[in-house]
Order: C-alpha cells, then sequence, then structure tokens
C-alpha cells in the first residue's frame, strides 16, 4: 500500500490523486538522516507507481520543513568512507527519476540539505515566515546536494555566493521574491493547503500530459535552448498519439469537462 507505515516519515492521501509526505523527526529538526531518506525514496517511488496518485506534496512541520543532513551522522565521517559509501547519493537515487510532480511546501527552518531537498522539487511553496540557508561553511564543510548548483541557476551567482560563504539565511519572503518559490502564504497552515489544492489541480490533468509537462520543462535545466526546443516539440508531437489529446479537445470543442482515459 502507499500509505504503510514509516518510522521517519508519514505518509497520506488527503485527496483524490494526490500523495502527501510529511518529514517527521520533530526531535532532530526533521533532519535528513541515511534512514530517512531512504524512507522517503521508498514513499515517491510507490507514489510514483500507484496508479491512482498523479501529484505529491512534501512537507514538515511548522517549525522545521528539515534542518539539514544529519549533523550527527555526519560527524565522525571521514573521506575514504564518505567516498566509498558515495555518502548522500541516496539523495539524487530517486528524486531526479520521479515522474510525477512534487510540491515542496516549506516551513520554519529549511537549512543545509532541507533548502537542497526543497529545492529538488518541482514547485517550492512557502510561508513568508520560513529560513531559507546553506550554513555549511559554519560547518566546515559546503553545501552537498545541489546547493550550490540549484540556488546559483535560480538566484544567480553574487546572491548565491553571499548566501553559501558566509552562511546566512533568507527569508520566505525573500524566496518568493527571487524566485525561488512560486507563492509565500501568510501561515504554515495555508502553505500546505495552497500545495494541496495546486496537487489536486494538477491531478485533476491527464497523466499522459502532466507527465510530459514536467519532463520537458526539466529538460530545460540541463541542456541548450536549441535542444530543449526540439526536445519539446518532438514530446508535443508525441502527445497527438494520445487518446486524451482527443478527448481533452473534443471536450473543449463540446463545453463540457474531459474524462480523462489516461491513455
Ligand atoms: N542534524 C542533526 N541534528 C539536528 C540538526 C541537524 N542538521 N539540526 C537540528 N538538530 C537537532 C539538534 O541537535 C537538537 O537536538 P538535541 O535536542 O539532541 O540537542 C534538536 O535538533 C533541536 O535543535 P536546536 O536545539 O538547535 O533547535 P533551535 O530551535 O535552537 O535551532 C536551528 C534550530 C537554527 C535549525 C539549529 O538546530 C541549527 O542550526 N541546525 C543545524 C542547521 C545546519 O547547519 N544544517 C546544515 C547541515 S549540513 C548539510 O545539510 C550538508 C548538505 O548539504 C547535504
Amino acid at each position: 500500500p502507499v500509505t504503510k507505515k514509516y518510522e521517519n516519515i508519514l505518509v497520506e492521501l488527503p485527496k483524490p490523486g494526490v500523495g502527501l509526505i510529511t518529514l517527521n523527526r520533530p526531535r532532530a529538526l526533521n533532519a535528513l538522516s541515511t534512514a530517512l531518506f531512504v524512507e522517503l525514496n521508498d514513499a515517491l517511488q510507490n507514489f510514483d507507481n500507484d496508479d491512482s496518485t498523479n501529484a505529491i506534496v512534501l512537507t514538515g512541520s511548522e517549525k522545521a520543513f528539515a534542518a539539514g543532513a544529519d549533523i550527527k551522522e555526519m560527524k565522525d565521517l571521514s573521506f575514504s568512507k564518505a567516498y566509498n559509501t558515495n555518502f548522500i547519493a541516496s539523495w539524487s537515487s530517486t528524486i531526479p527519476n520521479i515522474r510525477k510532480p512534487i510540491i515542496a511546501a516549506v516551513n520554519g527552518h529549511a537549512l543545509g540539505g532541507g533548502c537542497e531537498l526543497a529545492l529538488m522539487a518541482d514547485i517550492l511553496y512557502c510561508s513568508s515566515s520560513a529560513t531559507f540557508g546553506q550554513p555549511e561553511i559554519k560547518l566546515g564543510i559546503i553545501p552537498g546536494a545541489g546547493g550550490s548548483q540549484r540556488l546559483t541557476a535560480l538566484i544567480g551567482k553574487s546572491r548565491a555566493m553571499e548566501l553559501i560563504l558566509t552562511g546566512k539565511n533568507f527569508s520566505g519572503i525573500e524566496a518568493g521574491q527571487w524566485g525561488v518559490a512560486a507563492r509565500v502564504f501568510d501561515s504554515a497552515e495555508d502553505c500546505v493547503q495552497g500545495a494541496l489544492e495546486t496537487a489536486g489541480k494538477i491531478a485533476g490533468m491527464s497523466k499522459i500530459s502532466v507527465r510530459a509537462a514536467k519532463e520537458v520543462v526539466n529538460k530545460s535545466q540541463d541542456t541548450s535552448l536549441r535542444e530543449g526546443l526540439d526536445y519539446e516539440r518532438k514530446v508535443f508531437h508525441g502527445l497527438f498519439g494520445s487518446q486524451d489529446q482527443k478527448i481533452g479537445m473534443s471536450a473543449f470543442i463540446e463545453k463540457k469537462k474531459p474524462g480523462w482515459s489516461n491513455e
């Protein structure tokens, strides 16, 4: 079942087509231990494989989305152990392969790996009082799960350098102003509700076009414009081979609601 019991996360189906994963290690402010990440990957994979789910919301608590990688787990790590075990490889083993949209609803601290995890989502919502940051420099390390790459791509080199070199935080309001967050909410509750509403809207679309849309937008993140445009055109053409294209366009012309076949 998609909603099985885990130690460090809660998994629910709050509305049709929508999966909700809540990071739930309150005593460690949702620090992202390996054990937590293994569970998160399992839950994401289950939702991705589940025919009745079409979008996934990922959230934490009001106090912390996640306060980073687990410092207690990393403290005694050696270079050879980190290298030989490919430490934190689990962070990138599953999330990049999830084909359904993931919406992060970020409240409280999203620091270090917590900020990086939020940046891995397809859509990021936050509350104005959320605090983001890459404080790794204060621990004698650097971001290790995409902070120097994804954050820089989003907010530009100068701002990213300032944050990553000093470890200072930025607020949910700044996240909205800088384009890190698609929407900023007044409260944690509104943020989670907003994410669930958007996920519900997405869940009402054809699964095929939702997958294709996520795929082509992601393509833009690591390819040239020319290649990305060619890729988009091919996927666009391909959708004329789906039943849902006929269903969607006929419904528009007949002024009806489309009843997707997902085929
Ligand atoms: N790892 C492990 N435990 C953590 C943690 C983390 N990242 N963040 C918080 N905790 C634990 C604390 O150790 C504390 O546990 P104890 O009660 O056993 O002491 C508990 O959570 C509550 O934390 P605080 O008492 O510190 O709570 P606070 O409200 O005073 O402060 C905070 C909150 C500002 C978020 C502070 O906890 C903090 O600075 N945390 C660390 C943030 C950080 O440096 N993150 C980056 C980690 S490195 C990384 O993520 C690498 C990477 O790129 C992949």
